[in-house]
């Protein structure tokens, strides 16, 4: 899986690309990661990248020839198996089904914009996808854009352990059930009893109910596809950790 990431400001990407499970992926050769400054694609003396907006109004945007070459001499053919994504806070919502489908694609190219954004005839010439990672505004596409290689790269067979990505938040729909681990007992807190019953069974649905009853409670957009039942009589009490006395394990 290869990403070519197009910006005005690389060295945003200097920790993100040398740290943890990216910087593995990458010293495996599961991810490669090319970072390309749209400056180099400037024609005049300041390597100016923007302009006044057509119309008017504050700011300034990105202007289309930089970032139209840079993509074209850095990812010179784009079929199927490449896409090319802009981000952008007027895009499509980033999720987990769009993290998948990207994660068959042998590569990916991001623009991250700047100022006001960029020039749309960046985005008609090279068939891009308008991209935006939530309902809020960034100084900038290079966190964005982390965003994205962090959420895809995982999904890339190798990179993480495989359970790890089919039993989590949004891999089906719905978000985790609470987690667990030492020490046993922690301010007088302690795991719910049905997680130390070594009762698979059980324990799979004490999850499969708590996901439902999480997701229910923070997010019901996500259950609104769903045909499930969200299960009966679990106040949010019921799922908080056990208090050593009382309601505890014991
Ligand atoms: C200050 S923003 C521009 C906001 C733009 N004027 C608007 O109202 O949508 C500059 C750049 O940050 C990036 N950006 C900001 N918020 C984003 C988001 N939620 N998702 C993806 N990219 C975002 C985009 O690349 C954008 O071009």
């Amino acid at each position: 899986m290869r990403f070519d990431v197009f910006t005005i400001f690389p060295g945003i990407f200097d920790g993100f690309l040398t740290e943890s499970i990216i910087k593995r992926a990458r010293e495996q050769g599961l991810i490669n990661v090319s970072l390309h400054d749209i400056r180099d694609w400037t024609t005049d003396r300041h390597r100016s990248v923007d302009d006044y907006p057509y119309g008017g109004g504050a700011g300034m945007v990105m202007m289309a020839p930089p970032v139209v070459e840079a993509v074209e001499a850095c990812i010179p053919e784009r079929d199927d198996d490449t896409e090319i994504i802009i981000l952008s806070a007027s895009g499509v919502r980033f999720q987990q089904s769009i993290a998948q489908e990207l994660s068959h694609k042998s590569r990916i190219g991001l623009i991250c914009g700047r100022y006001e954004g960029i020039d749309q005839r960046v985005a008609d010439i090279l068939g891009a996808r308008e991209v935006s990672i939530g309902d809020y505004v960034l100084t900038g596409g290079e966190l964005p854009a982390a965003v994205i290689i962090d959420a895809v790269a995982r999904l890339v067979p190798g990179v993480i352990q495989e359970d790890s990505t089919t039993d989590e938040s949004h891999a089906a729909g719905l978000l985790e059930y609470p987690q667990y681990t030492r020490p046993f007992e922690y301010r007088g807190l302690t795991p719910p009893e049905v997680l130390l019953s070594g009762h698979h069974a059980n324990v799979e649905k004490w999850r499969r109910e708590q996901a439902l009853q999480r997701t229910r409670d923070r997010r019901p957009d996500l259950l609104e596809s769903q045909n499930e039942d969200a299960g009966h009589g679990h106040t949010e009490n019921s799922r908080k950790p056990n208090r050593q006395s009382g309601d505890g394990i014991g």
